[in-house]
This record gives structure tokens, sequence and C-alpha cells, in this order.
């Protein structure tokens, strides 16, 4: 009997405009994401029926999880009531702006394509992406890449060296819709430059990015919670280059080498309830390994690029 094992890797947005509202409410995005090392855990068995379950008893499991909402989705395109066995063992914090419910929904996507036998080709697995979640489809592949419309047009961009960064998140949360609904370009502020961003990718200057990078959403995030811009400006004091990830509310600061305070910030953002990870930049976005029950875990197979 076989076990699939997968790892789900977390997003950060290395830049994120907003170019407008789409008639269908979303809005239009233009934003740079980037896959991270930490990462969700999911083991799929085979089984009968659909069922999951989750190492945090607080997540919802039921249909408003995006691990379900992906099994059903895929059932439906493919015809097929076949079931599995999924155990989630959570370590992305849910709403943090991680994407850490979208790297799920991805995970289950690309491994039931191959084990259910759909092999579904990759645009066909990503509109099925795109219905679970705006961030889905990048999950899907991962790496590093140029995300437009409201989040299904996923441009790949080359790999950016494994850089080092410390994730934070603070102990209260903030409902990405609720974020979006308050957002007024008008108010927003800088906009970030895309195209440098895309520019120190493509030369993989990861040193260029803090100069032309920025998140349109902080603005509105940073009101609804200013202790966000407090901790901001706080690692920033630190010489940090730091910036909002998604709707928030999880900073990222990418710690240039030789940064010698990281244990001191963790600290201290530990005192106030904050959680804090340290991770690097990665190629990945699913990382699939199968093991007989019982026996050794065969190679790792991977959606994306090393
Ligand atoms: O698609 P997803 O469930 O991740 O989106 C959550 C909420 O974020 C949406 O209901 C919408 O309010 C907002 N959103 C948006 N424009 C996007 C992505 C998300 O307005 N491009």
């Amino acid at each position: 009997m076989r076990v699939v094992k997968a790892l789900a890797r977390a997003k950060i947005n290395l830049s994120l405009d907003i170019l407008g509202k789409r008639s269908d409410g979303y809005h239009e995005l233009e934003t740079v994401m980037q896959s991270v090392s930490l990462s969700d855990e999911l083991v799929f068995r085979p089984a009968a029926k659909v069922s999951l379950t989750v190492s945090d008893p607080d997540l919802a499991v039921d249909e408003s999880n995006t691990v379900l909402r992906a099994v059903r989705r895929l059932q439906e395109v493919a015809g097929s009531d076949r079931g599995v066995e999924i155990f989630l063992e959570k370590r992305i914090p849910p709403g943090s702006g991680l994407g850490g419910g979208s790297a799920d929904a991805a995970a289950v996507l690309v491994v039931l394509n191959r084990w259910w036998g759909l092999n579904l080709p990759l645009p066909a697995l990503a509109e099925i992406a795109a219905d679970v979640g705006s961030d889905v489809p990048f999950c899907l592949t991962g790496g590093t890449a140029l995300v437009r419309g409201r989040g299904e047009r996923v441009s790949p961009l080359p790999p950016l060296p494994a850089a080092r960064i410390l994730l934070a998140k603070p102990p209260v949360a903030v409902a990405t819709a609720e974020v979006y609904r308050c957002f007024r370009a008008e108010a927003a502020g800088r906009r970030p430059e895309t195209g440098k961003i895309i520019a120190a990718v493509k030369n993989g200057r990861i040193h260029q990015l803090p100069s032309a990078w920025g998140n349109l959403l902080e603005k509105v995030a940073f009101e609804l919670l200013p202790e966000l811009a407090e901790a901001k400006k706080w690692l920033q004091n630190y010489g940090l280059p730091v910036l909002m990830t998604g709707s928030g509310p999880t900073l990222f600061a990418l710690l240039p080498e030789g940064f010698r305070q990281t244990r001191e910030v963790r600290m201290a953002l530990a005192e106030k309830g904050w959680w804090t990870h340290l991770g690097r930049l990665t190629g990945k976005g699913v990382a699939v390994r199968t093991c007989r029950k019982g026996g050794k875990e065969s190679g790792e197979k991977t959606a994306g690029t090393d």
C-alpha cells in the first residue's frame, strides 16, 4: 500500500501592486511571488472515502477548508468519486498572508492528479487551482514568478539564491477580504517598481530588491493593526529590509550576510507574543515523496524547479 507525502511551501510577495478593481469584485494584481522553505506536510493514504485530519484543532475541517475544496473540484472535473485519507501537519500559521491554505490545496492537486491517474496538464490543473483560491495557481509550481490578474496568470521567473529570511507574525489576525475591502487606490502610497524587481530577479541581485519593492496593501493593514507599522520600523532600525507579505499580517525581512542579531530580534518579538520563523527562499512549490508502507521513501519528485 502506497503512502504519499507532500511538502506544501509557503509564499511571500516580493512586491504587490494593485492595478484596479475588477468587474468580478476581485482586484487586478501585479505581484512577484516567492516560495519559502516553511512548509505544511500532507500525508495521503488510499481510502474508499474522502477524509481529512489536521494537526491544528482550531482549523476548520469542513468544506471551507482549501484541502477539501481542492479534492472536491478534482473529483468534479474528473467525474470521479474516488476516496483518499489526508493528514495535514500545519506549520504555516493560518491567516498569515503566507499562503498556507493555498499551498495545501496545490499539494492536493499535484498529488491526486497523478495518484488518481488523471494526468491533467498544468494549464488545466491551474484552472482548477484558480477556482479554489487566488494564490493556488502560483503554489502549483512555486519558485519565483510574476503573478497577474486575480492570481491566475503566472509567469515563472529565474530562481533566486536561497537567501535567509525572517518571518514575523503578530498574535492578531486580519481577514484578507477585509484588507482588500478597505483598500483605496488614492490613499495607498508609493507603488512598487515591478519592472525593477523583475530585472533584479533576472540578474539574481537580491540586494537590489528592497529599493524597488512595496506592498500596496501595507497601508491598509498598518491602519487596521498599528503594531505592524511599529514592528516594521523597529526591524528597520536593525538595518533590515522589511515588507509585509500578501494582505498581512506577516512581515518578512531579508537577512544580510553576516547579520548577527537574529536571536536577539526573535527573542524580543517572542516576548511580545509574535511568532517568528527563520527560513530561506526556495525554488520549489510542492515537493512529493512516495513511500511503501513500512518501507523507505523513494526519491523526491518536485513540481517546480530546484
Ligand atoms: O481567492 P481568495 O479566497 O484567496 O481571496 C480572498 C479574498 O481576498 C477575496 O474574497 C477578495 O475579497 C480578496 N481578493 C481580491 N483580489 C484578489 C485576491 C483576493 O479582492 N486578486
